[in-house]
């Protein structure tokens, strides 16, 4: 690689080297920006909307630009706050107020930011779903979360088992449908009509809940991560700073809003800055976001590694066929970035990739590349202001330069998760003394940087998506043909990981191809469809401990070829 090119492009910029590094930084210099600064009054929804649209000159500024294969709309910020408004108004006629949680499961279209909004301008607390899930996701989240009211679609509610849901009041569905008989069921294109422009705002502590998005870990259901309003403040600064956002840009962050990136960065960071946002609805291709780049003339852009990966294998010519000469910035978060794929961008875009580190519980971009900084092909970057990260022991002890050790952040940033929903041990299971310990395994180089690794525990990381291996597992011994499984990541050029389960097979079955798709079926069908198996391999056991625990590390070793360690927990 030529190692000129990943030096830092000349201009004006928001942050310097030095201020990345910057001792005695104070994130109060950030809050004279927000409205709340001067007036004491807090709601995201008002910052992020509500302020512009206020503004005479900004409120016909297109803040959504939608485009779908069947749609296209442009939405300005003073559309977006009385749509908003009107949602809320929907939401508090039926009763919905401060903390209560509502749900999204439906696709992203205007009227997901629309909802999204209301919800927060109530002071409820937001939970988008991916659209992809299927009745278990649903049922574990909406459960789990207690959540009172769902936005969904026509086509989606058949995955919702309303009725396995004591704590679901209504429904409201966008779209005519023939369930609107009951009367649990809203019909939103009713009330819609009826809704005032108008609303008076909640206004909220900064530490009231805002959104729970849930994720996996190694072990048990799903958790509900739990975000406090006053994630703004880093959302807003990330946003300036390695967005690298100026008033007149065009921004794409081509995250669902299922996942935390497709909220943090897909609607407040933008929204915050004031900067148009393009929404892309439909399927992934090359050729269509190509196009999507083009036609909206987008300047910077946020992806993630698993769709670079498919660019760069989309080949180069298909590059040239379209006019990207407006973009300027680009950005991947969600898993490491490949330093061919740095090596791509240089080529066919001529752009550095600038990789971001971060995690659903932390709310906002903690170790980052920004457009002053040398980029080192391979290494996440360097933490942002007010970010002390570190390489840390068992006990909480650092470790030198160049030393593996566990990825930790000094408690305290702005947007870090209050809580995990309805379990105060998982949260405390995050900490060792003052620091959040991440999961990953890293080390430090001698000048700050910082170079993943991998995961210390068995959370599977498929095309971006976490997984967690219990989930799966759990959901393959309820089908009637498997007796046990346990499950892995396995390394993947395009999709990272893929996920790999192994299986001992019930008495009177037999192994066949058809069998092992039936049941990749069921977990597809009944679960989500990036939570499938891609590869099912059949077994005569599967290992375990001696209390019965699956050895998801011995079976990984099998798999790779690798050393098997230390056995001795293994049952005879
Ligand atoms: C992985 C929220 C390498 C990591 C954005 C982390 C990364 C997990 C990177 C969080 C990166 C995220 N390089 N690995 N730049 N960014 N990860 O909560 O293992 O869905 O702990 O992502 O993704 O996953 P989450």
């Amino acid at each position: 690689m030529d190692m000129a090119k990943v030096q830092p492009r000349s201009g004006e910029h928001n942050l310097t080297d030095i201020d990345v590094q910057r001792e005695g930084f104070d994130w109060e210099e950030i809050k004279k920006d927000f409205s709340w600064y001067h007036t004491g009054k807090v709601n995201v929804a008002y910052e992020a909307i509500d302020r512009h649209a206020e503004n005479p000159h900004k409120k016909d500024q297109v803040a959504l630009l939608y485009s779908a294969p069947n749609r296209e709309e442009s939405v300005t910020f003073e559309q977006l706050s009385k749509q908003s408004n009107q949602t809320a108004n929907i939401l508090k006629k039926y009763g919905i107020g401060k903390s209560d949680r509502v749900f999204l499961f439906m696709p992203r279209t205007p009227e997901f930011y629309a909802n999204f909004f209301g919800i927060l301008k109530v002071g409820a607390i937001a939970g988008p779903l991916f659209e992809a899930f299927m009745e278990q996701a649903v049922r574990d989240r909406l459960a789990d979360s207690e959540a009172m009211m769902l936005i969904t679609t026509p086509e989606l509610i058949h995955r919702v088992p309303v009725k396995e849901l004591p704590a679901l009041e209504k429904i409201i569905l966008i779209g005519n449908s023939t369930d609107m008989k009951d009367e649990q069921y809203i019909s939103y294109e009713e009330e819609i009509k009826e809704a005032s422009e108008a609303f008076d705002i909640e206004w909220v502590d900064r530490e009231d809940g805002m959104l729970i998005h849930y994720t996996s870990g190694s072990t048990g259901k799903p958790k509900g991560v739990y975000h406090a309003h006053n994630a703004m403040i880093q959302h807003y600064a990330t946003g300036k700073w390695v967005l690298d956002l100026k008033e007149d840009d065009t921004y794409w962050c081509t995250a669902d809003p299922g996942w935390v990136t497709g909220t943090s960065y897909g609607i407040f960071a933008p929204w915050l800055n004031g900067i148009t946002n393009v929404i892309r609805g439909g399927r992934f291709s090359p050729e269509s976001w190509y196009e999507t780049l083009e036609k909206h003339q987008v300047t910077v852009w946020y992806t993630a590694p698993t769709a670079l990966r498919k660019f760069v294998s989309a080949g180069d010519d298909i590059v040239s066929k379209y006019d990207l000469s407006n973009l300027r910035h680009l950005l991947s978060v969600g898993e490491p970035l490949n330093p061919e794929v740095i090596t791509w961008g240089l080529r066919t875009l001529n752009l550095r990739i600038h990789d971001t580190w971060w995690m659903t519980e932390t709310g906002a971009m903690l170790i980052v590349n920004v457009p002053s900084m040398e980029i080192r092909p391979g290494s996440m970057g360097k933490p942002i202001p007010g970010i002390e990260a570190a390489i840390i022991d068992h006990e909480g002890n650092k470790l030198p330069p160049n030393q593996m050790g566990n990825l930790a952040i000094k408690k305290g940033w702005p947007s870090m998760m209050r809580a995990i929903w309805n379990n105060p041990s998982k949260f405390d299971s995050y900490f060792i003394k003052d620091w959040y310990v991440s999961g990953d395994s890293a080390y430090m180089d001698e000048d700050g940087y910082f170079w993943f690794q991998g995961r210390l525990d068995d959370v599977i990381n498929t095309s971006g998506e976490r997984v967690g291996p219990f989930e799966v597992e759990s959901k393959l011994i309820e089908h009637q043909a498997v007796s046990e499984a346990g499950v892995i990541g396995k390394p993947d050029p395009e999709r990272g990981e893929i996920i790999k389960a192994f299986i001992t097979l019930n008495p009177g079955y037999e192994a066949s191809d058809e069998l092992l798709e039936a049941i990749r079926q069921f977990v597809k069908t009944s679960l989500s469809a990036h939570a499938a198996p891609r590869e099912i391999e059949i077994k005569d056991s599967i290992p375990k401990t001696r209390s019965g625990k699956i050895m998801r590390r011995l079976l990984k070793s099998w798999e790779l070829g690798l050393p098997t360690g230390d056995t001795s927990t293994l049952e005879e």
